[in-house]
Formats: structure tokens, C-alpha cells, sequence
């Protein structure tokens, strides 16, 4: 059957119809008057855009915010100095680092990992139950956890390596790709499938040679998968449009999918985001409700799940069509149990993940936490990548304290979404029906369209949570070019998000954070929460840099802070990190055509805002996923969907595959 999503290497992961309607533009029309400072686009490609302003804060790093503590292992502007030697773009089929630095490829998708350790077999007929027990594919977000992190160590030599795997490639997962027998799809391809996506939880030690490998027979090492069980936690657990025949209380669901980006928690978990998740499930209804048509769910899946041939629940429950007498007699609201952050506590294997619904309900990247401070709120963030969609954050009601912190700290607080204004401030708007100002725009939205959404209220929080793209489009937040992962710079405090591209904005469109019309390299912008508190309901904004080919300026004040070049031309921005001394690493996941060539990883000083091309992958990848030892003498880069034969040359599967990277002299990467 031909899916018209899925050419042989499925290169793009970004299957996503724009479903943002609610033209959210209210701030470019107000362009200018309030402007102080401004930051543009100019050069070979952005000469066009030049008279189309984004403004922000020249250097907001640079006021007292900046040179404070360095957080727990940063330190001043002089440990983010880039002291490698660029490398030049690249077509090869093979990873390439810079001199003095050496790469291998560690734990490819079939890699055995736990249970019985089943081998790889690269004729593509691994079971369904050897996939469950076996790396999953499409490696993407990644951190290292230090064995001893629960005993306030900080090991770097033995830890737990933990991983999402964003999505599949049939062709190279199965013998013959994906099959069909009278329209029905064998189950055991199915089950192998849904185990080859999720999260791999693996334990690593580091030998004397300073050769990683996984600890064999770890308790440890467990895979999660998009059939483990799950339970729903927050305001929407218990919510009735969460009722399935699987779980008539609306308390579980089964799986999480589409685990793009991640973030760990300041006690030790991990959370994987559930990106875009509206692809799994089937609807062949005339009408859809909106918790589905304002994500795009449509009439067929992306890869037919629910026509397994064995009719079991566990497949079925993929099509969302109402069927039964009552939502507890099928699975209409199946979807409604996806779009959240999962925590997966690495630490204690046999404990069940748990969807954080506080969080929202959307295509979530992933999230990134500010620093916590004892007796404070805990604040993260989370970008929702989709054409014209927002940038999110919570704060939770409780204090943190580090003798007692827990999930449940983020089951109960407030969700802002961003609003970023012209001159350079922005605002955090509460979803929150207490929140006196959004009661009032959703009383005043009460029976109007909002996008292509007939809006009939809210039936209480949790409604709103779950739709939480709704409630922004109300709020009145900025639409954004598909915000990717975010970064909390621990030296400043100032949070970066990759905002990827958006080739579908108009000129009708543009607002000052996101100022090009038609932006196929897409940029990185930043900001300072006021008086550097997290928990703050205002900031200032300013764009760090905007991608492209040579040429392309970051021009702040009429002053060139940034001109691309050879050692520097990057498109698609998305993965983004900042290590522990304060180095942003940046990921793309972009056109690979000339003159990009082949998707990269390079660093960024955050004061100088100086980048140097680090790292190039294999042919027809995405860089997606880095972390490093506490230590940053030991990096793991994660290279999604290769193309072709890597990282073995003679497999002619492609396995996507960590990548661990050292400085030959043992020294600090980047450094
Ligand atoms: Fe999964 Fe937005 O990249
Ligand atoms: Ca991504
Ligand atoms: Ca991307």
C-alpha cells in the first residue's frame, strides 16, 4: 500500500499539516513605534528581509544577570572559548570531528540490550518480542545520568544512558518493509513497530582503555515502548474525554510515541515529549472533535497499526473512529492520552511512566528545566513544534526542595504560553481559567471560530489542558517558526529556543521574533526572564543568531554581530544544549543540499556569540540528541535516520546509532 508519507527513508519527520487557523498576528501590525533596539537579517540571502525587523536587546547577556556563580560547574566567558579548529562541510557517508577529536558509533538500533540480549540480525527478521528487547530506531534526545547521581555523585565513567526513539524506517526494519495481506498488516510486524519506538534505558561503564560498553545484565536496562503501560497524572487524570475501554476511569493509557526531544528532571528522572503523535491514530469519521482536528489526525495512520491482522486490542485501539455505544466501549479518546511529557524514572526500573498532563497537551519537543533553587517554584520550558505554533512554560504551585522532590511537583502549577512583543518584552499568559484575563478572552471567544475550531468553551481546567493549542490561539500568543528544543544557559540564566524554519509564513505574517517571511534556515532566539527569576510573568527577548549560507548577518543596532561562513553555515537550527561549562551546542536537522551539505552539530559561544561547525554526520542524517559526562570529556551524539549502509559499510541496513566523541588528549571537548 502506498502511504503517501512514506517514501523509502522517510526524510521527513516533519509530517505535519499546518493546523494552527487562528492567524495570531496581532503584533506586527504595532511594528516599530516602542522600538529601541532592533535585530535583522541581512547578506546573501537576507538582503531581501533587511527592512523586515525583528528587534531585541543587543547582548542582554552582557547586564549584571551574566557574570554570576556559573551555576554548578560553569564558570566565567572564559570557559566558553571554542579552542577547536572548524571543520569544513561535508558529503561523506562517515562522521567527521575535528582534529585532535575521534568518534565511534555506539549502541545501533537492534543493539541487544536487555531481557535475553536477542542479536542483531541484519537480515532484517528480529521478532517483534527480540525488538522489545533490542535499541529501538531513530535515536533522538539523550542524557547520560552518573551512577551515583542519587548519592550526590558525579560519575563520568559509568551511568545510565537514556534515549528516545522518535519514529521508523519499515524498509530497514523489516525483512521485505512493510506488508499487507488482504489490506491487514501482519501482527508481529506491528508489535516490532511499536517496539522499536519509545525510550532504551542502558547501562554504560567506561573500561580502563576508555572503551564504553553496556553493563550485561544491568537491572537497569529496560525498554519502554508504545505498548508499556502508563498512568495519567495531573488535572486531566480522571478527566472523562480520557474514558477508553482500556481504562473506563481515564487514569492509564498504553505507550508513548514520537519521543523527539527530552529533558532531565532536577531529581534524577527523565521526561520524553511526545512530538507528533497525531500520525498514529485513524479517524474515519465525518467529523472529528477539535482535541484531534486542531493536531491534524486524520482518516488514515502513518502506519496502519490498527489494521494488525490479529485484531488485538493493543492495535485496534489506533482507530479513533467512535464505534461502540459509549467512549468506555472503544477507543475514540485514545488520542486524547498522547501530546504530554512522560517521566521514566531510570533509576527504578520496575516503576511505571507517568504522563504529566500540567504540562500540556500538544506537539511537545521537548523541555528544558531552569535552575531550581531551594524553597522556589520549579519552571520549565517546552516548544511545540508545528508550523505557527508556541512556546510553553510551567511553573509549578509547590516549592522545591531537594530532600523530597518528586513528579509530583509537576502535576499541580500554571502553564504560560509566550507572547514575544515587538519591543523587545514579552509576556507569559496563564492558561488558567482562575486567571482572571484568559477567563475573559475565553468568555469573550465563547461561539466564535477560533481558527477552524467552533469554540464552545471550556469545560474546566482540565479541558483546557487538553487542548491547549486552543487555549493559546485565545490567550493570544505569538506564532512562532516551529520551536524545537530549548536551552537554559547556566552561566546567564537566559533560555535559548531553536526556532527550525517555516517556509509557509507570509510577509502578511511576520512579527519581530519571527521576521522572515518564507523561512526555509530558520534562527535561534533567546531571552532574559526579569530580574533573572524564572518564575517571572515578563522578559526580554532578542534573536541570537539567524541561519543560513555565507553571508547571512545578525545585525543588532545596525552593528554585524554575526556574518556567516564557511567554518559556520548551518540551516535548521533544532537540537540545542548547553553543556556544563556554558558552550550552546547546536543541531540541524535541515536541507543537506549544497551548500549546508550534510546535517552538523556546532558550538556557540553564548557571550561572543562565535559558532564553529564541530561535527558533521553520515549521508541523509539528522544530528539530534547530545550530552556529555558531567566531566564534558565524553560526548554522545545521536545520528537519526543515515541513509544508507552506516555505521557499518557492509550492513546495507542503515542503523541510526549513538556517536561517542572524545578529544584525543582526554581533555574538554570544545575547549
Ligand atoms: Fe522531532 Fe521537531 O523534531
Ligand atoms: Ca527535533
Ligand atoms: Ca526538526
Amino acid at each position: 500500500m502506498a502511504k503517501h508519507d512514506l517514501d523509502p527513508n522517510y526524510l521527513d519527520p516533519n509530517y505535519e499539516p499546518v493546523v494552527n487557523h487562528s492567524e495570531n498576528t496581532p503584533f506586527h501590525q504595532v511594528l516599530s513605534a516602542r522600538m529601541q533596539r532592533r535585530t535583522v537579517m541581512k547578506g546573501s540571502v537576507g538582503a531581501a528581509l533587511a527592512s523586515v525587523m525583528g528587534l531585541g536587546l543587543a547582548g542582554c547577556g552582557s547586564d549584571s544577570d551574566s557574570d554570576n556563580d556559573g551555576g554548578t560547574t560553569g564558570g566565567n566567558t572564559s570557559t566558553t572559548e571554542l579552542g577547536f579548529k572548524a571543520v569544513p562541510t561535508s558529503t561523506a557517508n562517515q562522521v567527521v570531528v575535528p582534529e585532535g577529536y575521534s568518534s565511534e558509533a555506539f549502541l545501533p538500533w537492534g543493539t541487544p540490550i536487555t531481557g535475553s540480549y536477542p542479536a542483531y540480525k541484519p537480515d532484517g527478521t528480529n521478532t517483534g518480542e527480540e525488538q522489545e528487547q533490542q535499541m529501538g530506531m531513530h535515536h533522538d534526545g539523550v542524557h547520560f545520568f552518573p551512577i551515583d547521581l542519587k548519592a550526590g555523585g558525579n560519575s563520568s565513567s559509568e551511568g545510565l544512558l537514556v534515549m528516545n526513539h522518535e519514529y521508523i524506517n519499515q524498509g530497514a526494519l523489516h525483512a521485505n518493509g512493510a506488508t499487507y495481506i488482504n489490506g491487514m498488516r501482519p501482527a508481529d510486524e506491528v508489535r516490532k513497530e511499536i517496539a522499536a519506538h519509545g525510550v532504551s534505558v542502558v547501562h554504560i561503564k567506561r573500561d580502563n582503555n576508555g572503551k564504553w560498553d553496556i553493563v550485561f545484565g544491568s537491572p537497569f536496562n529496560r525498554r519502554v515502548t508504545g505498548n508499556t503501560e502508563m498512568d495519567i497524572r495531573g488535572p486531566v487524570r480522571g478527566y472523562d474525554k480520557l474514558v477508553t475501554k482500556y481504562s473506563p476511569d481515564a487514569t492509564e493509557t498504553r505507550g508513548t510515541l514520537n519521543n523527539c526531544a527530552m529533558g532531565p528532571t532536577p531529581w534524577g528522572t527523565y521526561l520524553a515529549a511526545e512530538e507528533n503523535w497525531h500520525g498514529y491514530f485513524a479517524n474515519s469519521d465525518a467529523t472529528q472533535p477539535r482535541e484531534q482536528t486542531r493536531h491534524g489526525v486524520g482518516d488514515s495512520s502513518r502506519y496502519d497499526w490498527e489494521l494488525a491482522d490479529s485484531g488485538a486490542d493493543q492495535y485496534v485501539r489506533f482507530d479513533v473512529t467512535p464505534t461502540g455505544a459509549s467512549a468506555a466501549d472503544d477507543y475514540r479518546n485514545e488520542a486524547n492520552t498522547y501530546g504530554f511529557m512522560v517521566e521514566i524514572d531510570p533509576f527504578t526500573p520496575e516503576s511505571k511512566p507517568q504522563k504529566r498532563t500540567a504540562l500540556g497537551r500538544f506537539g511537545h519537543e521537548g523541555v528544558i528545566f531552569a535552575p531550581v533553587k531551594e524553597g522556589e517554584p520549579v519552571v520549565c520550558y517546552s516548544g511545540d513544534d508545528s508550523r505557527f505554533e508556541y512556546i510553553y512554560k510551567f511553573v509549578s504551585s509547590k516549592p522545591y526542595y531537594a530532600a523530597t522532590a518528586g513528579g509530583y511537583l509537576l502535576d499541580e502549577g500554571t502553564l504560560y504560553v509566550a507572547r514575544f512583543n515587538d519591543d523587545g518584552s514579552g509576556d507569559w499568559l496563564a492558561l488558567d481559567l482562575n486567571d482572571a484575563d484568559f477567563a475573559a478572552k475565553v468568555a469573550a471567544a465563547q461561539g466564535e471560530m477560533v481558527g477552524n475550531v467552533q469554540f464552545d468553551g471550556f469545560e474546566n481546567q482540565a479541558d483546557v489542558l487538553l487542548n491547549t493549542r486552543l487555549a493559546a490561539d485565545i490567550a493570544g500568543a505569538t506564532p512562532m517558526d516551529r520551536p524545537e528544543w530549548g536551552a537554559v544557559d547556566p552561566n546567564s540564566g537566559q533560555v535559548y529556543f531553536t526556532l527550525t524554519n517555516n517556509s509557509r509564513r507570509t510577509e502578511e505574517q511576520v512579527n519581530a521574533a519571527n521576521p522572515n517571511a518564507n523561512n526555509r534556515t530558520g534562527h535561534i532566539i533567546r531571552w532574559s526572564e526579569d530580574g533573572n527569576d524564572h518564575t517571572a510573568t515578563s522578559f526580554d527577548w532578542d534573536i541570537f543568531v539567524f541561519a543560513g549560507e555565507q553571508g547571512t548577518e545578525t545585525v543588532v543596532d545596525d552593528q554585524v554581530i554575526v556574518s556567516l561562513t564557511d567554518d559556520n553555515i548551518f540551516n535548521s537550527p533544532d537540537g540545542l544544549w548547553f553543556d556544563y561549562n556554558g558552550r550552546l551546542w547546536i543541531q540541524t536537522d535541515g536541507s543537506d543540499a549544497a551548500p549546508y551539505q550534510n546535517n552538523m552539530m556546532l558550538a556557540a559561544n553564548p557571550e561572543t556569540r562565535e559558532i564553529k561547525r564541530f561535527f558533521v554526520g553520515p549521508v541523509g542524517c539528522e544530528v539530534t540528541g547530545v550530552v556529555s559526562t558531567p566531566d564534558v570529556k565524553t560526548m554522545f551524539v545521536n545520528i537519526q535516520h543515515p541513509e544508507a549502509n552506516w555505521p557499518d559499510a557492509n550492513d546495507p541496513r542503515p542503523r541510526d546509532a549513538t556517536v561517542i566523541v572524545t578529544r584525543n588528549d582526554g581533555g574538554v571537548i570544545g575547549a
